[in-house]
Order: structure tokens, then sequence, then C-alpha cells
């Protein structure tokens, strides 16, 4: 049994003093849902200050990415120790962070071995590019990106991979279910192959990109899909707490 999720990824928004607002503004009404797991990553920054609001509550704490060394000198990054304690998960290989800053399958893989060493649960994020989907080489590249990013990794439940195909991601253009839950199920299969059929039935995989408090029904409803990893309308308090709400509803039948 997978326990549905819905992550906020607030990207680069928020100062801290707007981040702990929102989460004043959506914490209650998060708290009391029951039967889906709710995870806020907001800009590292506001890690404490958030952590402090959520203690008492359901809702958990995520960070958007993080170093794999566990310290030294690396300007400006933040390793997976000074995380520990802070948060539970940890978004890996967002296509923003492939696109921009570089990351390979390589480092993504050395991220992952090191947030699990460090007890912190990886959100994996693969995708296809426009041209890559409209090529037809969307399995191609997902395979790689998780064969890769998953290299030497054991199976484990204690980590959720999260599909986004690029060209959905910010546009306002989502998939429709069907894609992207024919996606999801083939990296399920991917993941069977590379683990194990029972560690791939395990495991949550969610989908992401443009999911909106309109357009969640189309994506949960469907059985392979396990929730989403929600950009946009997770800065708006009104369409996160109904992205939630929905997927409760619509997992709980
Ligand atoms: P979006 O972002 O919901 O704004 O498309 C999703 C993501 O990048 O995680």
């Amino acid at each position: 049994m997978r326990i549905p999720l819905i992550v906020g990824n607030w990207k680069m928004n928020t100062t801290v003093t707007e981040a702990t607002r929102l989460v004043h503004e959506m914490l209650d009404r998060l708290d009391k849902i029951e039967g889906v797991e709710k995870v806020l990553c907001p800009p590292f920054i506001s890690l404490v200050a958030i952590q402090e609001l959520l203690k008492d509550s359901s809702v958990k704490l995520g960070t958007q990415n993080m170093h794999s060394e566990a310290k030294g000198a690396f300007t400006g990054e933040v390793s997976p120790l000074m995380l520990v304690g802070i948060c539970e998960f940890v978004i890996l290989g967002h296509s923003e962070r492939r696109q921009y800053f570089g990351e390979t399958d390589e480092i993504v893989n050395k991220k992952i071995l090191a947030a699990l060493r460090n007890g912190l649960k990886p959100i994996l994020c693969v995708g296809e590019k426009l041209d890559e989907n409209e090529a037809g080489k969307t399995e191609e590249i997902i395979a790689r990106q998780i064969n890769q990013g998953l290299s030497n990794v054991a199976p484990t439940p204690d980590m959720v991979i999260a599909y986004e195909p690029i060209w959905a991601i910010g546009t306002g253009k989502a998939a429709n279910g069907e894609q992207a839950a024919a996606t999801i199920k083939f990296i399920r299969n991917t993941l069977s192959k590379l683990w194990n059929e029972n560690a791939a039935q395990d495991l949550r995989i969610l989908y992401g990109g443009s999911v909106t408090g309109s357009n969640i029904g189309e994506f949960i409803s469907q059985p392979e899909i396990d929730g989403a990893l929600v950009g946009g309308a997770s800065l708006k308090a009104e369409d996160f707490v109904s992205i939630v709400e929905q997927t409760a509803a619509i997992k709980r039948v």
C-alpha cells in the first residue's frame, strides 16, 4: 500500500517572512487532512523557521537540493549533515538543477547515495525535454536517468521518484493523466528490472509539471500515480490545500 504524497516545491520564491506567512495560511487546513503525506520544500534559508512552525503538525519538511559531501571547501553549498534533524525529504536532480547548474546523472547519483546514508529521503526527479518527447525518446532518457541516478542504490522504500516532463514544468501545459500514467508505469518497470518487482511496487512515483487544483484529479485518479510534485500552485495556500484535499478524497475510494 503506497501512501499518497503531495510535495510543494517553492523553488527560489519567498523571503523568510513570506514563507512563514504562507505556512500560517495553510497549516491548519493541511494538518487536518488524513491519508496523504504532505511535504513543503521552502528555500534553505527558511527551513529552520518553518521547522519550528511544523513541529506539532502532520506536515513534513523537505529541501530542494543539497551537496553530496559531508563538509569541506564547497563555498555556498549545504551538506546532508546540516539537514539531518531539520528535514526528512530532499528533492534531487530537479530539471532546473540539471539544466541551469550542470547536474549530471553522476552528480545526482552521488547526492542520492549521500542522502540515503544520512537518513534523508531523496525525491529523484526525472523527465524528458520537449524535443526528446517529440523524437520519441522519452523512455530512453528516463531509463538512463533512473539506471544511472540509482546506480549502486540498494532497493529501498525510503525514496520517491517524481516524473516531471520538462515541457510541462512552469508552462501551464501539463501532460494528460493517461500519458503521465503510462510513463510512470514504464518507470516502475525500469525499477523492477534494476531492483526487483516488490521494491518497485513499494516505491512511490509522483507526477509533476503544471499541477493545479483544477487538474490534480486527472493525475491522482490514475492508480499508477501516487501523488504530485507541485511548483507554482504550492505558493498559493488555497490551491495547495485543494490539491491535497482532492488527493485524499480520490485515493480514499
Ligand atoms: P510547476 O513546477 O508545478 O510550477 O510546473 C513543478 C516542479 O518543477 O517541481
